[in-house]
């Protein structure tokens, strides 16, 4: 009996290790790992929220299989603020986690502090919310299915020049990457147009009190403020706005759409209304692709979220992800995911896309949008669209 019962387990053990060394040169079963950093906390929580629920919304639409291979997210909260945090949890999963593809990044300093770390893991990093031209000379392996300020502020600042109400202008930005770049474009293109600008105003990324710096503009008076806030600041803007009356004032306000994003807009009153502003995506842009992602969208987060342009730049995120991985094959290195992602083109939400193969940065048309009510609800209506714009650079 008791000799029985070894050879069962012997052989049980024989059968579980030949077993083993069956699975073992499938080195594909193992899962392929997206490490998705985005800030979950803090004042720029919106931007993970937005990321986060879109990557549910793809994977829920998509499956978590691509050619046999099962795909895995893990999602870490970086608190949006310290990049020295960003750029450990970033190195965390690439050693520990053998992550394939890094993902996310809510701001640009975040997005600089890990850029490193794609290089030397040689671990393709697609940055989906932060904007600031210079990001994608950070790292060869860096791919962006966001925006650039500059793309977006250029056609704004055309057209600000060529509105008979606007001759001058003041500009207010938050003082870091992408409104550096916002200010320098804007300048350029609405002087370059003919307009004249009064004075440029910056403003303090952390704790920002927009009071004192709309005073100044009120009192010099001009045509228009231009604006850029990273989004989640906005209702904090456009509330003081009101506060000032600057409105009454006869001061139009513009910006860059990160002010009056689809996420808070919903919750701001109607100091919103008659606000122009130019980005990529708004929820009320009237395509079928969008008309489907925004319903559901809603759908899954229970009618409680609207999705904003940080939302499609994850969505567009996970597809160039799925869609690289779909071409590659299933066992793709860095490099390899990195080549197939160059030079892919897609309809998004937002309208067509497409990676720019040179420089690794999103080309897309960017839309002028002015706030309006729509079936009782504030949007972003688009009244022109400006195609296939690539990043100008500053
Ligand atoms: C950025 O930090 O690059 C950034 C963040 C939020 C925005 C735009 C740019 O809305």
């Amino acid at each position: 009996m008791k000799h029985l019962i070894k050879t069962v387990l012997a052989s049980a053990c024989l059968a579980t290790a030949a077993a083993s060394l069956v699975a073992a040169p499938a080195a594909a079963a193992e899962p392929f790992k997206i490490g998705l950093i985005v800030p979950m906390t803090g004042p720029f929580a919106s931007t993970g929220k937005q990321i986060d629920t879109a990557v549910k919304l793809y994977m829920q639409q998509h499956g978590d299989m691509v050619d046999g291979r099962k795909i895995e997210v893990i999602l870490r909260d970086d608190g949006g603020l310290a990049p020295e945090t960003t750029k450990r949890i970033a190195q965390e999963m690439v050693v520990q986690d053998k992550v394939n593809v890094l993902a996310g990044f809510g701001l640009t300093p975040l997005a600089f502090a890990a850029a490193p770390v794609a290089t030397q893991a040689k671990v393709p990093m697609v940055v989906m919310a932060a904007a600031t031209s210079s990001i994608v000379k950070k790292s060869p392996y860096i791919v962006r299915t966001s925006q650039t300020l500059p793309q977006v502020t250029a056609p704004l600042g055309d057209w600000a020049a060529k509105n008979p109400k606007i001759k001058t202008a003041i500009t207010l930005i938050t003082d870091y990457g992408p409104g550096h770049d916002a200010e320098k474009v804007f300048i350029k293109h609405f002087t370059d147009g003919g307009g004249k600008i009064l004075e440029s105003i910056r403003v303090p990324l952390q704790n920002p009190d927009f009071g004192p710096f709309l005073q100044r503009v009120r009192d010099a008076k001009p045509n228009a403020v231009f604006v850029f806030v990273p989004s989640g600041p906005g209702s904090a803007l456009m509330k003081q706005f009101a506060e000032k009356h600057l409105t009454d004032a006869g001061i139009q306000l513009i910006g860059t759409g990160d002010v009056l994003d689809d996420d808070l807009l919903p919750s701001m009153g109607n100091e919103a209304l008659g606000v122009i502003t130019s980005q990529h995506y708004s929820a009320a842009h009237k395509s079928p692709e969008n008309k489907a992602y925004v319903a559901a969208f809603e759908k899954l987060t229970n009618n409680k979220m609207r999705p904003n342009f940080m939302s499609v730049g994850g969505y567009d995120g996970m597809h160039l992800i799925y869609a690289a991985l779909k071409k590659a094959g299933p066992d793709a290195t860095g490099d390899q995911l990195l080549a197939a992602m160059k030079g892919m083109s897609w309809t998004s939400p937002r309208g067509p896309v497409s990676i720019d193969p040179e420089t690794r940065d999103i080309v897309q048309n960017i839309y002028i949008r002015k706030a309006e009510k729509v079936d009782g609800q504030i949007y972003n209506v688009e009244f022109e669209t400006i195609p296939n714009v690539k990043d100008p650079g500053v």
